[in-house]
């Protein structure tokens, strides 16, 4: 071949490699679930962390239930060789990433990584900034299954284009991979990244309290009911494929049991990925319990895949309505109070209809039988009015069985 036709049949194939690039698409169909290593363990994790949480999100019954993911966050990594290819920290992980990766495929579990778009992480490790096609060919390798991709140090960097460099950089590598795209909302990636990643963060960093702000200096991380409230407007947005991620859990990590289940209840109701932020291998019997409500996990993984929303709030007491397949429903009652508070919903004086997507129900017309979700009690159906009293911070889910 001479030199011009090399020429142009490089210029041809790259642009057809370009326009062919796109997001995997059968992956995350509904909310992704697995564990994360940030919250608890910060920058102190090893390869011993991580089987273990692997160990325990099996024996734990996590798994039966349904999380899939294990995923190693930020301060795994080596420095970068000659050639810019990244490695793990020896130290931290003598076996390489690649047999921690094998390890955790044994088990039927699926393995994630993180990086950052900028020039380096936000732990000050080394991002993927110049290096994304290097950095997704060696992800390709060990095996990864999940990238989430940070945001620190990126400059004037373009949001939707860096998403989109490595979003082709992991489709060029070949192997599908979940991109868990990590902005924290501030270029509203809701906009612009349905075809770039299967979720995005919505807000800031979570911090396992009810409602507080975890002042940092120049930024701030939020507690749970903080960053319920930023999530309003955005469920018209999410979808199969396309998840609104309000950010990883917090239960397990110091809140009361009512506030995890709360907690829980709302990111289910929120089709939100769950992903565990605990110490696995260290868990309390109400904090497996709540992460592996069969029915609860059923709410989150419906496969309309359509977000609850608010219905009605008065003094502290919110009502959420969350459409299901079939036509049933999954309604919360979610006590935001330091007090007790009653509830009496007489279903029968209640239509109601969805403001974003086309579903509504008139519940004179069509009766539901009712499940209590956390009492694991199946209840008279509404054609009476449902009466309870929701514990301070904690909160009511029942399921609505179309009769
Ligand atoms: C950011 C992200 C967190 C975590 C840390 C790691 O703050 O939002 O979820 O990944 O970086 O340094």
């Amino acid at each position: 071949m001479n030199k011009y036709l090399l020429f142009l049949f490089c210029v041809v194939s790259t642009a057809i490699g370009q326009a062919k690039a796109q997001k995997f698409k059968d992956v995350a169909q509904t909310p992704p679930m697995g564990w994360n290593s940030w919250n608890k363990f910060a920058c102190d994790i090893n390869e011993q962390v991580i089987k273990e949480a692997a160990d325990a999100l099996v024996s734990s019954g996590m798994q039966a239930a349904g999380y899939e993911y294990i995923v190693i966050d930020d301060c795994w990594h080596g420095k970068r060789d000659e050639n810019g290819f990244i490695h793990a920290d020896k130290e931290k992980f003598p076996s390489g990433i690649k047999s921690l990766v094998d390890y955790i495929h044994n088990k039927g579990l699926k393995f994630g990584i993180y990086s950052d778009a900028g020039t380096e992480t936000c732990g000050g490790e080394p991002g993927s900034r110049g290096h994304e096609y290097q950095d997704a060919i060696t992800y390709a390798k060990w095996g990864v299954d999940y990238l989430k991709y940070d945001w620190c140090n990126t400059g004037k960097q373009n949001a939707q284009a860096s998403y989109t460099t490595m979003r082709n950089a992991l489709y060029e590598a070949g192997r599908p991979v979940l991109f868990a795209i990590c902005e924290w909302g501030d270029n509203k990636p809701w906009e612009w990244a349905e075809d770039i990643g299967h979720m995005w963060r919505t807000t800031g960093d979570i911090y396992p309290c009810w409602d507080c702000e975890e002042d940092h200096g120049d930024w701030s991380s939020w507690g749970v009911l903080k960053i319920l409230d930023m999530q309003d407007g955005l469920r018209k947005y999410a979808g199969p494929g396309h998840w609104n991620d309000p950010d990883m859990m917090e239960v397990g990590n110091g809140m009361t049991v009512n506030e995890d289940r709360a907690h829980f209840t709302m990111w289910s109701m929120l089709s939100a990925p769950l992903i565990a932020g605990n110490d696995l291998a260290d868990m309390s019997a109400e904090t497996v319990a709540i992460l592996t409500n069969k029915d609860m996990i059923a709410i989150n993984q419906d496969s309309l895949g359509i977000q609850g929303f608010k219905y009605s709030s008065k003094e502290g007491l919110e009502t959420w309505f969350k459409p299901l397949k079939n036509g049933d429903w999954a309604v919360t009652f979610l006590n935001r109070a330091d007090r007790e508070h009653q509830v009496n919903f007489n279903w029968e004086d209640h239509q109601i209809k969805d403001p974003d997507f086309e579903y509504s129900v008139d519940f004179k017309n069509t009766l539901f039988s009712l499940k209590d979700v956390w009492a694991q009690k199946d209840l008279k159906t509404t054609k009476s009015s449902f009466n309870a009293v929701v514990a301070p911070h904690d909160v009511i889910t029942l399921q609505l069985t179309k009769k």
